[in-house]
């Protein structure tokens, strides 16, 4: 595998940084998961955006439209067409006579770039969702959940604490309001309608696959979600750029509707291939 590092490609072996590097010792950083299908990237405008507001908001230079040369460049060196790109930019190191460990850097930094991409299943793979189970957590992360920083250890605690108890995934609530997976934002299935949670007042992350599943055909509608909705909907559906659309069949150990895959995921799983498929077009 030949991943990118601060402009070079090499093999992953190959591929080394710092120790003192802010991404490993800060956790000082954002990243970006993208897909591409046939050999054409889904949603760059998106992507390169809600990096350049993160970089923005952790008051890190970096110019988010080099996303646009190195996917490419990656996906071509991997002869790869179905794949999962992974992009992450950190501060980078202290250089000689910085302080290891300062806050504030006492000086200025090159921001480390790595990125790899593995391969991914094609669209068409997309159409039948995963049935998984989750359970419900109060939200203990940060409220900056619009920004996607490495900072990924409360989710990934969430994650460990859902695996514990044999589920698949954790759904953060808050207040009586549902936020979003571990890697996924939630949508919920009733009388026929899909909704949601919206972005204002929550701190979730603004999904790329929920911006085109909205654009999309599908009919979702943006709102507050309670849990209280959460726990009597028909479905409940996670959406996400490798995840695509999958459906809870089990929510804190007890069925969603009729504890199967149900029409309506279905149904957002044509409609966001649609949706890709007609961007990509
Ligand atoms: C916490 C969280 N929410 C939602 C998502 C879904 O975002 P996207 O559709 O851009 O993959 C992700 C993706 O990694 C995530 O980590």
């Amino acid at each position: 595998m030949l991943v990118y590092l601060n402009g070079s490609l090499l093999p992953a072996e190959r591929a080394t940084v710092s120790a003192f590097d802010r991404g490993f010792v800060f956790g000082d950083g954002v990243y970006e998961g993208l897909r591409a299908f046939d050999g054409r990237v889904r949603a760059m405008d998106h992507h390169v955006a809600r990096l350049a507001g993160g970089l923005r908001d952790m008051r890190l230079d970096w110019d988010a439209a080099q996303l646009r040369q190195i996917v490419p460049m990656l996906l071509d060196a991997n002869q790869l067409g179905d794949a999962f790109i992974y992009v992450q930019v950190t501060r980078g190191a202290p250089g000689a006579g910085q302080s290891w460990r300062a806050r504030v850097p006492d000086g200025p930094m090159v921001p480390t770039v790595f990125a790899f991409c593995v391969p991914a299943p094609p669209l068409e793979q997309s159409l039948e969702p995963a049935a998984r189970t989750a359970m419900t957590i109060e939200d203990f992360r940060w409220r900056r959940g619009h920004i996607k920083s490495i900072s990924l250890g409360a989710n990934v605690m969430a994650a460990l604490m859902a695996a514990e108890q044999h589920d698949d995934d954790a759904i953060f609530v808050r207040d009586g309001l549902v936020g979003e997976g571990t890697a996924t934002n939630v949508v919920i299935a009733y009388d026929g309608r899909l909704a949601t949670p919206a972005l204002e007042g929550a701190s979730i992350l603004p999904g790329v696959t929920r911006a085109l599943a909205l654009a999309g055909r599908a009919g979702i509608e943006a709102r507050p979600v309670t849990v209280a909705e959460l726990r009597h909907a028909d479905e409940v559906l996670l959406i996400g750029t490798l995840t695509m659309v999958a459906a809870v069949v089990r929510l804190d150990g007890a069925p969603v509707g009729d504890g199967r895959v149900g029409p309506m995921a279905r149904h957002l799983a044509h409609a966001l291939a649609a949706a890709i498929r007609e961007q990509l077009a």
